[in-house]
C-alpha cells in the first residue's frame, strides 16, 4: 500500500481526501497543527472507512518533524493542503499568512529533497486568476493581480513549486486550482467546521438553518447577473476529493508541472444556492439583501475540460446534493467537532 502525506489533512478538504484515498487503496499520513481543525476529524475518517490515518500533530514549518515523518513512513506523494485560508484575516495579518503559507511550503520542499520524495500536489485556488479574465476560467487564463495576501500566497507558492521542479526535472508537481468547495461526506461524520462567524456562503447558510445565525445577508443584488447576485462555481467536496485520487495517478506517472482547475464548470448565483438549499432540505431560509462585500467578483467559474480529459475526472454531484449533504453534516453536528 502506498502512503500519501496530507499536510493540513485534519481540515475540511483534507479529511475528505483521506476518506477517498483509503477507498482507493492508499494510506493517508497526516500532519496538521490543528490551527483550524480538530483531531476528531481524523478519528471520524477511521469510523467511516475502518482505517485510521497516521496522525502527527505539528507544524509544517518544523522541518525536523517533516524529516522524521519521511523517515518513519515511505511516502509516494505529498498533497499540500496546510495553510491559512481566510481572505479577510489575511488582509489584517499579512505577515502571519506569508510566514505560515510560504515557509511551510519551503520547509516541505527541503525535507522532500532530503528524503528523495518527488511527487507534489498543491491545493491552489481560483483566487490566483486575474479578475479581468473573461469567463470561464481555463488554466491558460491570466494569473496574478491578486487582491489580498492569501491569494498572493497561493500565487507565490505556484511560482516556488514551478521553480523547484525546474531545478529538479525528475519532480512532478501538480497544481490544483479549486473553485468553491461545499458539501460534506454522505455519512454526516465529517464536514466544514469554521471557527467564529463563517466568511463563506455555505457554512453561513447552514448556521442560519440551525438557528445559530438569524438570517443570511446576501452581499449585493445589483450585480449584472440574471438575478443581481454573484455567480460562483460550487463544487462538492467529495468530487474534489476524488479529483485528488486521479491527480495522484497522474502525478506518479509524469514529470513536470501541470495545472488543473477543479470545478464543475457550472455557475450558480447566491439566490440559486438559497433556493436549492430550501428545496433540498425543506427548510425556510431567512435572508436580506445587504451591501456588496469589498473585493467580490461578479462571476467566477471554471472550465474543467482539462481535468475531464487528462485526469479522466468529472464532478458528478448536483447543487441539490451539495445542499443536502452540507445540511446533513451541520444538523448532526450543530457545533462542528465540539461536543
Ligand atoms: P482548513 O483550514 O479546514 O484546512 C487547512 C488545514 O491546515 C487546517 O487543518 C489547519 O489546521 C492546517 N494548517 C494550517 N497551517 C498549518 C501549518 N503551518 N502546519 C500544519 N498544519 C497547518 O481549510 P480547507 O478548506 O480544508 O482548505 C485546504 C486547502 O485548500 C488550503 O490550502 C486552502 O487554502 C485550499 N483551498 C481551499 C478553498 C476553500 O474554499 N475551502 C478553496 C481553494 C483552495
Ligand atoms: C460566495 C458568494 C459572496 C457569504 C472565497 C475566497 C476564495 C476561495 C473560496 C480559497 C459571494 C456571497 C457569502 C455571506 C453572501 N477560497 N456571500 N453572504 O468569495 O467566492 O471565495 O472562498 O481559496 O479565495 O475568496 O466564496 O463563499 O465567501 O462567497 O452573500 O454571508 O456568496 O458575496 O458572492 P468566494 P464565499
Amino acid at each position: 500500500m502506498q502512503n500519501i502525506l496530507l499536510t493540513g489533512g485534519a481540515g475540511y478538504i483534507g479529511s475528505h481526501i483521506a476518506v477517498e484515498l483509503i477507498n482507493a487503496g492508499y494510506f493517508p499520513v497526516i500532519i496538521d497543527n490543528l490551527a483550524n481543525s480538530s483531531e476528531k476529524s481524523v478519528e471520524r475518517v477511521g469510523k467511516i472507512t475502518g482505517v485510521t490515518p497516521k496522525f502527527y500533530r505539528g507544524d509544517c514549518r518544523d522541518e525536523k518533524l517533516l524529516d522524521k515523518i519521511f523517515v518513519e513512513a515511505q511516502i509516494s506523494c505529498v498533497i499540500h493542503l496546510a495553510g491559512l485560508k481566510a481572505v479577510g484575516e489575511s488582509v489584517e495579518k499579512p505577515l502571519e499568512y506569508y510566514d505560515n503559507n510560504l515557509n511551510a511550503t519551503i520547509a516541505l520542499c527541503r525535507s522532500m529533497k532530503k528524503a528523495g520524495v518527488k511527487n507534489f500536489i498543491f491545493s491552489s485556488s481560483a483566487t490566483v486568476y486575474n479578475s479581468k479574465n473573461p469567463m470561464p476560467l481555463s488554466e491558460d487564463s491570466v494569473t496574478g493581480g491578486c487582491t489580498n495576501p492569501y491569494g498572493w500566497t497561493k500565487y507565490m507558492i505556484e511560482q516556488i513549486l514551478s521553480g523547484v521542479q525546474k531545478a529538479n526535472p525528475d519532480w512532478s508537481v501538480t497544481l490544483l486550482r479549486y473553485f468553491n468547495p461545499v458539501g460534506a461526506h454522505k455519512s454526516g461524520l465529517i464536514g466544514e467546521n469554521p471557527r467564529g462567524i463563517p466568511n463563506n456562503l455555505m457554512p453561513f447558510i447552514t448556521q442560519v438553518a440551525t438557528g445559530k445565525r438569524e438570517k443570511l445577508n446576501i452581499f449585493g443584488n445589483d450585480y449584472p447577473t440574471k438575478d443581481g447576485t454573484c455567480i460562483r462555481d460550487y463544487i462538492h467536496v467529495l468530487d474534489l476529493a476524488k479529483g485528488h485520487v486521479k491527480a495522484i495517478e497522474y502525478t506518479l506517472n509524469h514529470n513536470g508541472v501541470e495545472v488543473f482547475n477543479l470545478g464543475t464548470g457550472q455557475g450558480y448565483s447566491v439566490l440559486d444556492m438559497v433556493e436549492a438549499f430550501q428545496k433540498a432540505n425543506n427548510i425556510k431560509l431567512p435572508y436580506t439583501f445587504a451591501p456588496r462585500r469589498a473585493g467580490d467578483l461578479t462571476e467566477c467559474y471554471s472550465t474543467p475540460a482539462k481535468a475531464n480529459k487528462i485526469l479522466g475526472w468529472k464532478a458528478e454531484e448536483t447543487l441539490e446534493t451539495m445542499c443536502a449533504d452540507s445540511w446533513n453534516w451541520q444538523r448532526q453536528n450543530p457545533n462542528g467537532y465540539e461536543e
